[in-house]
């Protein structure tokens, strides 16, 4: 089958082609109740990293360490948040979203972790942020760990790669359970434990940087083993926070808990069995690495059957504790790939073609690639490997839907960031007709699957402002609004105007 033959396979299959899909979408498609939100993260917009006892993270080491991230740019001052909260919540209030989602700076809150005491202007700062946003109408959707922590926790026992970070981590939740738990109903546990595995231990392009041949040269690590005992400690982590939260907290005040996936679509590049059997693989690889033992209790069988003793196993009060322990399943959807079969024919493909999720189920099993004999399977974006594939959207929604029996979801995360090329002037980048219609054509794709019978309950878009874009610093601008970098001010894009007029359901078309 040729690409051609692909890609009309999916246009028939769709109905409509994205353009024609994203005429259609409006606010009322979606069921009453459904929150509309942006998102951030703490290390992305705060800055202030030396301010009122908040100590050194993990993320604060890195970016200073000369050649880790683009440009050398650190989040040192990001979107100086910290002073700026309540000016960004007005912005928030103006647009009219529903919820914001944002994380907790582990090292503002507990700066030594479980060795040292709880900051009280740590909790005074995200006391005022939910407050605030309580003012607005909006609700707080908190993530308890996204990416950043104290580095003396590094230090120390080597961070996530120990079994003691998991009462370091109940700890953080508690604090915040407690200090929050009265105004805050959503929660999320970790962000994307399956892309902070990889990135951070297979591939070593995030903090510690950790890896090995052939996926890395880094000083330590171990690629094989270390990205599935990290995610084994982060999930048993979630697990026993979510215990905590059901037994002392959610049954006296209410509220959800869950955790959040990155999930990438993967289509198989021909329509032959192994290419197909190679798609499903990789999503197993990819979503079911963090989803499965969430809702089942055990590791998907195809990373059994592929790594064997290589995968941690829980024992059988573990999996009484890790089984049906989220009450959600939150999804950060960008992109599709497609997944080649690599067991029955060869792939030249290594790092430079394989991305992303695919890594665990690469060594010789997949390769994914956004392109297929020099044709991208969308436009691309701001991020290599982030191509615009609208109808992924749907797909990921209805493979999570199946594989889980319709457990409730939230697309935690969905964004554009413009190509290099679009960025040259700065007219087109507040200009950004290409953001607005990624995001209806997800949208409408997203509409589709809600129709189809898929249970969310939630959409965010990432990100209410251009932030520190980790490795790729401030380069690449997935905001809603722009930054000044040297007066801050916050300058809305055009999708700002169409967020606001989608959420306030008004089209130019009414
Ligand atoms: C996923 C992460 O959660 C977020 O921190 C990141 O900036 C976006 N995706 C964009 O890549």
């Amino acid at each position: 089958i040729s690409l051609s033959n692909f890609a009309k396979a999916i246009v028939e299959r769709e109905g409509k082609n994205a353009e024609e899909l994203a005429e259609d979408v409006k606010r009322s498609q979606f069921p009453d109740g459904f929150l509309f939100g942006v998102a951030t993260s703490s290390y992305q917009v705060e800055g202030a990293v030396h301010e009122d006892g908040r100590s050194r993270s993990n993320w604060d080491v890195f970016a200073h360490t000369k050649g880790n991230v683009n440009n050398g740019d650190t989040g040192d001052m990001a979107d100086d948040h910290y002073h700026r909260y309540s000016e960004d919540i007005e912005i928030m209030h103006s647009l009219g979203v529903d919820a914001y989602r944002f994380s907790i700076s582990w090292e503002r809150v507990l700066p030594r972790g479980k060795f040292g005491d709880i900051n009280p202007a740590g909790i005074l700062f995200y006391n005022k942020i939910i407050d605030n946003l309580l003012i607005r109408g909006i609700e707080p959707f908190v993530t308890i760990h996204h990416h950043d922590l104290p580095q003396e926790l590094e230090d120390t026992y080597g961070g996530w790669l120990s079994p003691l970070i998991q009462d370091d981590f109940i700890h953080l939740a508690e604090t915040c359970f407690k200090n929050f738990g009265d105004r805050v109903k959503y929660w999320i546990t970790i962000n994307e434990p399956n892309l902070v595995s990889e990135m951070a231990y297979e591939r070593g392009t995030y903090p510690p940087a950790r890896c090995s041949p052939p996926f890395g040269n880094c000083s330590a690590g171990n690629s094989d083993v270390e990205p599935l005992i990290v995610m084994h400690h982060m999930l048993l982590a979630h697990a026993k926070a979510v215990k905590l939260y059901r037994e002392q907290f959610q049954k006296k005040k209410g509220g959800i808990i869950g955790i959040v996936a990155n999930t990438f679509m993967y289509e198989p590049l021909t329509d032959n069995e192994h290419d197909r059997e190679a798609a499903s693989r990789v999503l197993a690889f990819n979503v079911g690495w963090c989803f499965d033992p969430l809702v089942f209790g055990e590791y998907p069988p195809e990373m059994r059957h592929y790594h064997g003793n290589e995968l941690p196993t829980f024992t059988s009060e573990e999996k009484q504790l890790v089984g049906n322990s989220t009450d959600f399943l939150g999804l950060n959807h960008y992109t599709t790939l497609y997944a080649k079969d690599c067991i029955h024919s060869s792939c030249s493909c290594f790092l430079s073609s394989c991305f992303p999720g695919a890594d665990r189920a690469i060594r010789g099993f997949v390769s994914t690639t956004g392109i297929w004999d020099g044709v991208a399977i969308g436009d691309p974006t701001g991020v290599s490997r982030f191509f615009v594939v609208p109808r992924g959207m749907e797909e990921i929604v209805d493979y999570v839907k199946k594989r889980y029996h319709n457990k409730p979801m939230f697309i935690t995360e969905n964004g554009y960031s413009p190509p290099k090329s679009q960025e040259e002037q700065f007219d087109d980048l507040l200009h950004d007709i290409k953001r607005i219609e990624f995001h209806k054509a997800y949208l409408a794709s997203l509409a589709r699957a809600i129709r189809n019978g898929a249970d969310v309950r939630g959409y965010f878009i990432w990100s209410l402002m251009d932030d520190f874009e980790w490795v790729n610093g401030y380069d690449v601008k997935f905001g809603l609004y722009s930054v000044d970098r040297t007066t801050m001010n916050r300058i809305p894009k055009s999708s700002a105007k169409w967020y606001r007029d989608f959420l306030h359901n008004i089209s130019l078309n009414d």
